[in-house]
């Protein structure tokens, strides 16, 4: 007797009509018809079955607090930095992790159960580091925290951030960030490249350093991050995080710059949602939308994850924590409407994503957590188009979120008609 098993379920790989059989928190089993006696079946009916969203890039210590202590008037990531530093050394404990906390369960309904999340380490009293650590415990059996030693105000530019920063790492923060685009100078952010990517290397950690998210295009600190990451042998461990300032650089330029990333092994971390509202404010007309080249990167097989960033903080005034809506942005802002590069777009919040993080057993596969989502929609495409309600969210083997199927019933005169917006073959 097996604990769960799940009937006639889609996979995002194009698979239709699978079984997947759960015992103790784990998939034992994913085939056609499996034949095993359950305490629980759910049939499906050729729902899509996905493994969790990941989101690889967001802020917990700032979220859901918009408009604290005053809104952010220009738009501009600066005047977001600038909010942001007057807010952060008024908070409390509590009240970051009352705000962290309301956004896992945001997260959760919508199916994400993995967040990286950078945490500012440039107030001293490292409160909000101390905080999410406490939080990360207690949300442990429902969703995984990995947080990325964040100096916000700069490395060098904030002269506690090199002690802040191990202090973090040592209490227990996982990865090492930093803004080498924020530094005073061009030279002082390679510097900080080169000295960020030394300490990940010492300790064994991974690295993910928010990297030229600016519109000037010779802002070119993901070529020193690459270039460190093969000098010091990390390939795979190391994230550039928003990128935007490829979207202005030259072709020949990005032409030297792919390969070198692809050879370091470098992923990229795009954020469309923040990207689209924040790029392009110095301009007139036209507007840049900012983006790094997702689909040229996705061309050169370079890692893709797609992150959310923000919701209602002092960059970004919307969001509900929904990965969907970041895919769907990605899929028009990067002009990736085919079904290939659509299916790509919802592997960088999936799969993808959850290689950045370095996440172990996730998948569905013999051996890997039973961490699933069932969504209203027959495929990943579908899934995107609707931002498809997630109907169960499962968790070890376990549901611990689930939503009505979204329907509405018309009335004309005395005729009803309900409408899904499901395709219909
Ligand atoms: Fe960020």
């Amino acid at each position: 007797m097996i604990d769960l098993l799940l009937r006639n379920a889609n996979l995002s790989d194009g698979r239709h009509g699978i079984d997947i059989a759960i015992d103790d928190g784990r998939i034992i089993d994913v085939a056609f018809g499996i034949e095993a006696v359950a305490n629980e079946t759910l049939e499906l009916d050729n729902w899509l079955v996905s493994p969790p969203f990941v989101d690889p890039h967001f802020h917990l210590d700032s979220t859901l607090a918009a408009g604290r202590p005053r809104v952010n008037h220009s738009g501009t990531l600066l005047e977001g930095i600038e909010i942001w530093g007057d807010l952060a050394p008024t908070l409390t404990a509590d009240d970051i992790k009352n705000r962290a906390r309301e956004l896992c369960h945001w997260s959760i309904a919508r199916g994400c159960l993995a967040i990286r999340s950078h945490i500012d380490v440039t107030n001293d009293s490292l409160l909000a580091v101390d905080a999410l650590l406490d939080l990360r415990e207690e949300m442990a059996p429902w969703i995984d925290l990995q947080f990325v030693a964040f100096p916000q105000n700069g490395f060098y530019r904030y002269a506690n951030s090199p002690q802040n920063l191990v202090r973090a790492l040592d209490k227990g923060v996982d990865v090492v960030g930093g803004i080498p685009h924020f530094e005073r100078t061009m030279a002082d952010g390679a510097a900080s490249v080169k000295a960020l990517c030394e300490i990940a290397a010492e300790r064994g950690l991974l690295v993910d350093l928010h990297c030229d998210e600016t519109d000037d295009p010779n802002s070119r600190h993901i070529e020193t991050l690459a270039q460190e990451t093969q000098r010091l042998g990390m390939h795979g461990r190391v994230t550039g995080s928003h990128l935007t300032s490829m979207h202005s650089m030259n072709n020949y330029y990005v032409s030297k710059l792919l390969p070198l990333m692809k050879e370091a092994e470098v992923a990229a971390v795009a954020n469309p949602l923040i990207n689209i509202v924040i790029q392009g404010r110095h301009d007139t007309y036209p507007k840049r939308r900012g983006m790094t080249r997702v689909k040229e990167m996705v061309q050169m097989e370079i890692p893709v994850a797609l992150g959310h960033d923000c919701v209602m903080d002092p960059w970004y005034g919307l969001g509900s924590h929904d990965m969907l809506e970041v895919a769907h942005m990605a899929v028009h802002v990067g002009q990736m409407t085919g079904v290939d590069e659509m299916n790509t777009i919802f592997d960088g919040i999936t799969k993808t994503a959850a290689e950045t993080l370095h996440l172990e057993n996730y998948g569905i596969e013999p051996g890997c957590n039973a961490d699933l989502l069932v969504l209203q929609a027959r495929d990943p495409v579908e899934a995107i188009r609707l931002r498809a309600t997630r109907l169960f969210v499962l968790r070890r083997g376990s549901v611990i979120a689930q939503s009505k199927p979204e329907q509405s019933t018309l009335t004309f005169g005395d005729k009803e008609q309900t409408v899904d917006f499901l395709a219909r073959q």
